[in-house]
């Protein structure tokens, strides 16, 4: 308060300096102006925070000071002084864009609320304004790098679902980033101090999936010497990250379900139930629905997951972004490994904007620290992009058929291998590379009888 420059405009000398004293008294640092002249050059000579006008002046009226300061100094806070009984100009200096009116004679009290009223609603708009700039240029939240307007809306919902204990399912392609956007989540979420707990339910056992999950009990098996906590007494108090969730065994499911539904557990061979403050976020490159129609997926479960789902985009739907993932792998990697690359060559940069990205920001974050670890004396070179960046983007009628035909079973049977080949077995990812839905390529296994 101590900074707030007020001028007071007011052609009555003694009025005039009873509301500068007023504001003095209140640490205000205070202009003062007789006419509508005088306040040109104050606004001139130095900037101020609030403008208190009185409406009669004698070289022109309030509403003239009124349209300059909001046409030339939009900032500034605006507050008219009208006669008693003339409310209407008061409403007209409302319409005008003034912040405020204050009737004379006003008391001191009124004039000071009416002051801090107004630089106080100021204030907040130029806070929300600040806010709302820092959003629309950020370019990333946490670690997740990003400003195409797909990102920008995600980051926006990652703020404000980090603010609740929802049940978050993030969905998306390999590699784009869900992974990532669980932790944006639990570090802006109240729990940033608890612990984050990451599970990969492919990678455990079918066997060991209840003691991981749930936590063992002294003497619940030979060998089973001491109690053993499971995730979820891990997670207490922080965020449990169930990655990979379709691939969870059936057999576990309806135990998961009882968690989430309950927040109630049995450790494996207790007989006591325990309850740990848990937040679950949960992440899948699978197509769920088609778990659940397959019968793979409990359906009650897969409602308790996807309260609220967050669907990460793949990096060929933001391609606009790719310079600035450049940039960030290539400091990633310089750091990294303690090396300096200059600029990346013009050929080098087409050809990673041009590509299709079918592993995502994975696979282009691991081009970049290839790219920036065999640079020569710091000189990236198109040479040591992989080899499926430079080759030509698959295209529909890319495919010649020979000249003496094929046998197109074979021919089919061919390509779903070749895909699996590559996907290194992952099938949702081997059905993306043929552009198949999943349902219609598990079809083509089996009919091949490759599943
Ligand atoms: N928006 C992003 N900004 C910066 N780095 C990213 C971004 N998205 C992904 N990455 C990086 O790409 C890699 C893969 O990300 P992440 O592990 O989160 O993907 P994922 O969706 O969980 O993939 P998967 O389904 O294969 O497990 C990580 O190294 C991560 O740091
Ligand atoms: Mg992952």
């Amino acid at each position: 308060m101590s900074e707030t420059r007020v001028l007071v405009v007011e052609d009555e000398a003694d009025q005039r300096s009873l509301v500068s004293s007023i504001l003095r008294s209140r640490k205000y640092l205070v202009a003062e102006a007789e006419s509508l002249a005088a306040a040109r050059v104050q606004l001139e000579a130095s900037p101020v925070d609030l403008v208190l006008s009185d409406w009669k002046l004698p070289d022109g009226d309030g509403t003239e000071l009124l349209q300059e300061v909001r046409a030339e100094h939009p900032g500034v806070a605006f507050i008219t002084v009208t006669a008693y009984g003339t409310i209407a100009r008061a409403v007209e200096a409302i319409r005008l864009g003034a912040d405020d009116y204050l009737a004379k004679p006003f008391e001191r009290q009124a004039l000071l609320l009416a002051i801090e009223k107004v630089l106080r609603s100021r204030r907040l708009e130029d806070e929300n304004r600040r806010l709302a700039e820092e959003l629309g240029e950020r370019d990333r939240l946490v670690d997740l790098v990003g400003s195409a307007p797909s990102m920008q809306r995600l980051f926006h919902r990652v703020e404000k679902l980090a603010a609740t204990d929802a049940t978050i399912l993030l969905t998306g392609e390999s590699g784009t980033g869900k992974e990532l956007a669980a932790r944006a989540l639990h570090a802006l979420s109240r729990r940033a101090e608890g612990p984050f707990v990451a599970v990969n339910c492919a990678a455990i056992p079918e066997g060991l999936l209840e003691s991981e999950f749930f936590g063992v009990e002294k003497g619940a098996y030979t060998g089973a010497d001491r109690s053993r906590p499971g995730n979820f007494a891990a997670a207490d108090g922080g965020s449990l990250f169930l990655d990979e969730v379709g691939e969870l065994p059936t057999a576990i499911q309806p135990k998961l379900l009882r968690v989430l539904q309950e927040g109630r557990f049995t450790p494996v061979g207790g007989s006591r139930e325990q309850a740990a403050d848990v937040r679950i976020l949960a992440a899948t490159n699978r197509d769920l629905t088609v778990e659940v129609e397959a019968g793979r997926f409990r359906e009650d479960l897969y409602y308790r997951l996807n309260v609220v789902p967050l669907q990460m985009p793949p990096l060929r739907d933001r391609r606009e972004d790719v310079p600035r993932l450049v940039e960030h792998f290539t400091a990633r990697a310089a750091r990294r490994h303690g090396v300096r690359v200059g600029p990346f060559p013009a050929g080098v940069q087409r050809r990673l904007l041009d590509h299709s990205w079918p592993g995502n920001v994975r696979e282009l974050g691991n081009a970049v620290e290839r790219l920036v670890l065999l640079a020569e004396d710091g000189r990236v070179s198109a040479d040591d992009l992989p080899a499926e960046v430079t080759r030509p983007a698959r295209s529909a009628n890319g495919f010649q058929l020979p000249p003496g035909g094929l046998s197109w079973e074979a021919h089919e049977r061919s390509c779903l291998q070749q895909a699996l080949e590559h996907a290194a077995g992952n099938r949702a990812q081997a059905a993306r590379l043929l552009d198949l839905p999943y349902k219609a390529f598990l079809y083509r296994l089996e009919k091949h009888g490759l599943s």
